[in-house]
């Protein structure tokens, strides 16, 4: 399974570092990886992470203006794209198929070529605009996943909340995830 994962500077990019680390584990992906100027900031002002060892979580890592890039084409097969956390610019963008960058680009290729686009969409309140352009995106048959917490499963703290999100991402590609059915409230 070929991957594109689009990284953007809304908060929350260690989600996207979690991913990237479960992706790597899964023999038979391949990852093509793209950070905005955006998800660099966000990258330093909110993690201890160096923005080089996330790009080596990856398989292929693209400069995010490297217009002329094999994920740029429709041609260059690929299973789908998860742009992670993404943000209200990068939403703005892919609604008005704005191909402006790399990123922005591969996702139009995606809907276009009736790829499976996921979106961790990231802001809070979200605003009537963000609203209506996830609904702009999920007609077109993007997939809106925003980063909600959950609490079904008892979770313990943020860590355990993350690896929520990611299986929760992991099995709409039908890739191996670590959810817990729930079986209702019968004890
Ligand atoms: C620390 C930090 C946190 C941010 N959080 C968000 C956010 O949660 N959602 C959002 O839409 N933009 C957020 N932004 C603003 C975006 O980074 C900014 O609009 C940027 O231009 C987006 O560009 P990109 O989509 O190409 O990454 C944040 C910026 C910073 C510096």
């Amino acid at each position: 399974m070929r991957l594109i994962i689009g990284m953007t500077g809304a908060s929350g990019v260690v989600i996207a570092v979690e991913l990237l680390k479960r992706l790597k584990a899964i023999e038979s992906v391949e990852t093509h990886l793209i950070i905005t100027e955006g998800a660099e900031l966000t990258i330093r002002d909110e993690t201890d992470f160096d923005v080089f060892d996330i790009r080596r979580l990856a398989d292929f890592v693209y400069d995010v203006n490297e217009m002329d890039a094999s994920i740029a084409s429709g041609s260059f097969l690929v299973d789908g794209m998860i742009i992670i956390p993404c943000t209200m610019k990068t939403l703005a963008g892919i609604v008005c198929g704005y191909c402006e960058n790399l990123l922005l680009r591969a996702a139009d290729v995606c809907i276009k070529e009736n790829r499976k686009l996921l979106l961790v969409p990231r802001e809070m309140p979200f605003s009537r605009i963000h609203l209506r352009n996830m609904k702009e995106l999920a007609d077109c048959g993007a997939i809106i996943m925003p980063p909600v917490m959950t609490f079904y499963n008892t979770p313990k703290g943020m860590d355990a909340q993350i690896s929520h999100i990611v299986d929760k991402i992991l099995r709409i590609y039908n890739l191996p995830d670590e959810l817990v059915e729930w079986k209702g409230d019968r004890k």
